[in-house]
């Protein structure tokens, strides 16, 4: 990507994950040194869904390059919730499995209850941190195992050096997974917050009070460029494909990247992140 006509300086989340990927291999190397076990991370991926094979994928061979074992099952969409439930209760009970992730969505036309499944995990191997307990820590301000995109998007924001405080943040989109609990990440570091959503009526004037703005709506650049704060952060979520089957993300790339300061690119910004934060949640899960 020729980026020579963009003042924004890029937010490079493959670059920062593979820094933290290997220093995650460095520690546990060290405890494989010391005559530890190895981490273990637990992935559970149900039915067919094409892309959640991929982001599992991209999961497990993370694992492999920082030398955390990986249990993987996939179950067939059928199985149903009571074999899934059995499953997470066998894995609670390993000693061997640090984390565990159930790759979401779940499918659709079975009888999963994603929130009951979620609440099986054990909150302590919680390595996306979306068990009821730990969203509730989460909301507390208590120590407890954080959403791993959310926890990739604080380390990104880190890296731009801003004295966060007061500032004020714009987060599109309202989800469990990113969109709350990035809004109250970003409340934790004194940011003044507006969670925006599909029926906020005036997005585009919400979005250019925004000196940081979080996209996480999973619609092809919904926030345009020109909406956008000249001295912004642009922290994009979004993977989607554009009518000419280009992958893009939430925010209009190039003409955002015209007006903020820092910007990540889609994809090798968000993405990669919350990879290297699961193996974090997952080695910090083992450590505990
Ligand atoms: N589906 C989309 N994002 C995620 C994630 O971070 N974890 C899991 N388990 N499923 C997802």
């Amino acid at each position: 990507m020729n980026l020579s006509d963009t003042p924004a300086q890029l937010l490079d989340g493959k670059a920062l994950s593979e820094r933290i990927l290997n220093s995650l291999k460095e520690k546990v190397e060290a405890k494989h040194n010391a005559g530890m076990p190895a981490p273990g991370l637990a992935t559970i991926l149900v039915g067919n869904d094409p892309a959640s094979h991929i982001y599992v994928r991209n999961k497990r061979r993370a694992c492999e390059k920082v030398g955390i074992t990986n249990i993987h099952h996939e179950l067939d969409e059928h199985v149903g919730q009571a074999a899934l439930l059995k499953l997470i209760q066998e894995l609670n009970d390993s000693p061997e499995v640090h984390g565990i992730l159930v790759q979401l969505p779940l499918p659709k036309n079975c009888d999963y209850n994603e929130n009951e499944v979620l609440a099986a995990i054990d909150p302590a191997k919680d390595a996306d941190g979306f068990h009821p307990f730990n969203q509730g820590a989460l909301m507390q301000g208590r120590k407890a195992p954080v959403p791993c995109t959310p926890k990739g998007i604080m380390c990104l924001l880190d890296e731009c050096g801003l004295d966060l405080k007061g500032r004020h943040a714009v987060v599109v989109g309202r989800s469990n997974i990113v969109g709350k609990p990035i809004s109250l990440l970003l409340l934790e570091r004194h940011l003044t917050v507006t969670i925006c959503h599909s029926r906020t009526r005036d997005l585009a004037a919400e979005v250019n009070r925004a000196d940081i703005v979080v996209a996480a709506v999973g619609v092809a650049e919904l926030v345009r460029g020109d909406w956008i704060k000249p001295g912004a952060v642009v922290l994009d979520v979004g993977i989607n494909r554009n009518e000419e089957g280009k992958l893009v993300g939430d925010v209009e790339f190039r003409a955002a990247a015209q007006r903020a300061a820092w910007i990540t690119p889609v994809p090798g910004g968000v993405g990669p992140m919350t990879i290297a934060m699961l193996l974090q949640n997952t080695f910090e899960a083992y450590n505990a």
